[in-house]
């Protein structure tokens, strides 16, 4: 009885609330209304529960709080004081629980549901790091378009990404998840995934098939010490501003509906409790209007970092530094009802956050049809789709780089060739998705081997050499190299030996880099060099195929093998891509967003350093800026990338010599094909700042320029440059345009360049 009458309730002031987003027009004002009539019905605990997420019952991507049982999850979602789930997926799940959100809550608010949706739901593209190495926005923002795709009809409507950090430590295992080590280009790459998830207007948030995304982790996290995952980051402020902050304030500009803070400490705050970060840049400075997720468990890690007593203190500071919503901290849920009572924590900033979280519910739609998402046809027909493998495909193919390439040894010919194809990478189809694949089941990549097999017209031989893993690698574990097992490899020498050409797949296993996983090495874990050396010995004729999360240190391979491919790990048609890649069927035109260094020593290493006030051996001693033992450039630069044919850049030409403040800067370069295939380049623009009232890099990327050329074809490629790639941020965060001499570079990549100056008065 009391059941049915709690539910005719809930149905009748469901109705109330829907039935006022039934006007066509979701304007602004209109969803403001909305927010406030429904926030003057809410009583304090339902608006804390909007501000509370749970995990699903499953999937935990941190340590599992004790509180979190399934039947306490229930029980709060009955009372209405959960406005979110994490992790729950399929159309069935998803529709299980907005239906007790919107049918037995007393005001029917539906849930916002996120999910990891990092490359891909099912049919998954490159790793993130792998597709901002394809420097094309159109490919990076159809991959966001199919993860959306695929995710919304899989009942998800938000997703935990653009992960946008900005990293120079390849120890960081996840720096696989963002777009590398440079501002310009990772705030491109941060628009084009927002626009990819969301829509390209605010008003695309309600489609169906868009869900909202969150620029991650707010701030500072790519910077952990040492690499080790979730350790301390100290900065300055000139790195913060400049450095860091400018991919998140491109999302925000490109519209991103939510911001998710980070675990690490900030200059000694926590970025949960930190309201510098999260109210005085994000909602004050920049008047972001959606909502700060906190990251997992973040607001009860402030007590193990020492920033809080207790969960309730940490509940005070979470909240008033701006974190709207808990992610399974069990902290707000238990806590902000007694600190608002006993008049600790303002109503205010319990409204403000309830706002902010209800504006996005209302955007997505979810009050117009809480199940919009939850689509049984969508769901059959989307996922997997024909057209979404090719979409990643695609984007697969863009993503690869080719390092090196001496005699011409790719492309692979046709016919005729004897091959032998080498490593256990090779044969791999669960690695190649990465280990953010949540969704996605095991064992679904097309693997290099199958991919190769395709092209008939050669005999292809295949030898594992060695196991690359001992064991099973899972989301959960450390995954455990081989060191000792060599009995494949005289197998493999003898294929090696009797073939034209050896093809090597080699690398890092896809669980090796991601969320806590550090390393402290960055070369060919397990036996996989020794083999590499040993093949060598028998058949020189190596292309090797790198799989990898993060930049290696590989300078033995650098020196001795001819052909190097960067093809990280490139999701579901990994396969099919490196193999149209080696037989030139798709000629390679990715370019490295981070920088390789020569070893692990170097680290961080990135191309926009400042200069030192001794960069070069000018008195032939020892006293610069250097190291003793090796160069001190990286072994392959950041926007290194060759092709198959040859590009002949012409000087680049200013349009004026002087410019005043405001006038845009006009800078042409012609770029011809000279070599024997139809291929594409991606020109790059630097600038230095020769003198600044704060020391600037002796390069910073400010335009990049995507160009297809015909065998034997010209273009002219023309870059603007206005006062927005002219400044800088200040020690203030004040952007600062200064008068005086810069330098131009214009070239295939940061470490091959044409220079020419202007001043600017
Ligand atoms: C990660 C976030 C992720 C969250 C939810 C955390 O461990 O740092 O990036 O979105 O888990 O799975």
């Amino acid at each position: 009885m009391i059941k049915t009458f709690t539910v005719a309730i809930s149905m009748f002031t469901l109705c109330a609330v829907h039935s006022q987003t039934q006007m066509p027009t979701q304007g602004k004002q209109d969803i403001e209304q909305k927010i406030n009539t429904l926030m003057a019905k809410m009583t304090l605990e339902e608006k804390v529960g909007q501000m509370n997420q749970y995990n699903g019952f499953w999937d935990v991507t941190g340590p599992s709080p004790k509180e979190g049982n399934a039947a306490l999850k229930y029980e709060h979602l009955r009372k209405g004081w959960v406005g979110s789930m994490l992790s729950v997926r399929g159309v069935k799940e998803v529709r299980a629980v907005q239906k007790i959100a919107v049918e037995e809550t007393r005001l029917g608010i539906p849930l916002i549901i996120g999910f990891d949706v990092i490359h891909g739901y099912k049919t998954l593209s490159p790793i993130p790091l792998a597709e901002a190495a394809s420097w094309d926005m159109d490919a990076v923002k159809r991959s966001a378009q199919v993860a959306a795709d695929e995710a919304s009809a899989s009942g998800i409507n938000w997703t935990f990404g653009p992960m946008v950090d900005i990293s120079r430590d390849a120890r960081w295992g996840r720096v696989m998840e963002g777009a590398g080590e440079d501002p310009y280009l990772g705030s491109k790459v941060a628009a084009a995934r927002v626009q990819g998830f969301q829509g390209d207007t605010k008003a695309d948030l309600a489609k169906p098939n868009t869900i909202a995304a969150c620029a991650k982790h707010f701030a500072g996290y790519g910077f952990a010490e040492a690499g080790r995952e979730y350790n301390t980051v100290d900065m300055s402020n000139s790195t913060l501003y400049n450095i860091v902050l400018p991919p998140f304030k491109a999302a925000k500009d490109a519209g991103v509906r939510t911001f998710m803070n980070s675990f690490n400490t900030l200059n000694g705050i926590p970025a949960t409790g930190n309201s510098f970060l999260q109210r005085d840049i994000l909602k004050g400075k920049w008047g972001f209007d959606g909502f700060v997720i906190t990251d997992w468990a973040s607001i009860r890690e402030m007590i193990t970092w020492g920033f809080a007593k207790d969960r309730k203190e940490a509940s005070l500071k979470a909240v008033s530094a701006g974190a709207d919503m808990d992610m399974e901290s069990y902290a707000y849920v238990n806590e902000l009802v007694k600190l608002v009572n006993e008049g600790k924590v303002d109503i205010s900033l319990i409204d403000d956050a309830v706002k902010r979280i209800l504006r996005v519910k209302y955007e997505l739609g979810l009050f117009d049809d809480p199940y919009r998402y939850c689509n049984e046809k969508r769901e059959k027909t989307v996922i997997n789709s024909k057209a979404n493998h090719e979409a990643v495909l695609d984007v697969a193919k863009k993503s690869i780089v080719l390092l090196k390439n001496d005699n011409h040894l790719l492309p692979l010919k046709k016919t005729g060739q004897k091959i032998a194809l080498i490593g256990a990478l090779a044969a791999d189809k669960n690695s190649p998705l990465g280990s953010w694949r949540i969704a996605s089941d095991d064992n679904t990549a097309v693997s290099v081997l199958e991919g190769m097999q395709q092209y008939k017209g050669n005999s292809l031989h295949y030898e594992k050499g060695a196991d690359l893993i001992v064991g099973k690698a899972t989301f959960l574990d450390e995954v455990v190299y081989n060191t000792t097992d060599r009995s494949g490899y005289e197998a493999a020498k003898k294929a090696a030996k009797e073939a034209d050409v050896v093809v090597m797949v080699l690398g890092e296993h896809g669980f090796s880099s991601g969320e806590a996983r550090s390393r402290t090495s960055i070369d060919l874990p397990g036996l996989q060099q020794e083999l590499l050396e040993e093949i060598y010995k028998v058949n020189p004729n190596i292309v090797l195929v790198l799989n990898n999360g993060r930049p290696l240190a590989l300078p033995w391979a650098a020196a001795h093998i001819p052909a190097i491919v960067e093809a990280w790990q490139l999701g579901t048609e990994t396969g099919n891509a490196v193999a149209q890649v080696l037989y030139g069927d798709y000629n390679p035109s990715g370019k490295l967003p981070m920088s390789f260094p020569r070893n692990l020593g170097q680290v961080p290493i990135y191309y926009n350093l400042l200069n030192t006030g001794r960069p070069v051996d000018a008195d032939k001693n020892v006293f610069w800026s250097h190291y003793s033992d090796v160069e001190k450039t990286p072994q392959f630069a950041f926007g290194h990338g060759l092709s198959y044919t040859t590009f002949k850049y012409s000087a680049p030409k200013a349009n004026k010599t002087t410019y005043t403040k405001g006038e845009a800067v006009k800078i042409q370069v012609n770029i011809t094909n000279t070599g024997a295939y139809d291929g594409k380049e991606v020109a790059q623009l630097y600038i230095q700042d020769v003198t600044a009232s704060l020391a600037r890099p002796i390069k910073e990327l400010k335009g990049f320029e995507m160009v297809s050329l015909k065998k034997g074809e010209s273009k002219t490629v023309t870059f603007t440059l206005t006062d927005n790639e002219l400044g800088f941020y200040d020690n203030n965060g004040n952007y600062i345009v200064e008068p005086g001499i810069f330098k131009v570079f214009v070239g295939t990549s940061s470490d091959d360049v044409q220079e020419l100056e202007f001043e600017l008065k």
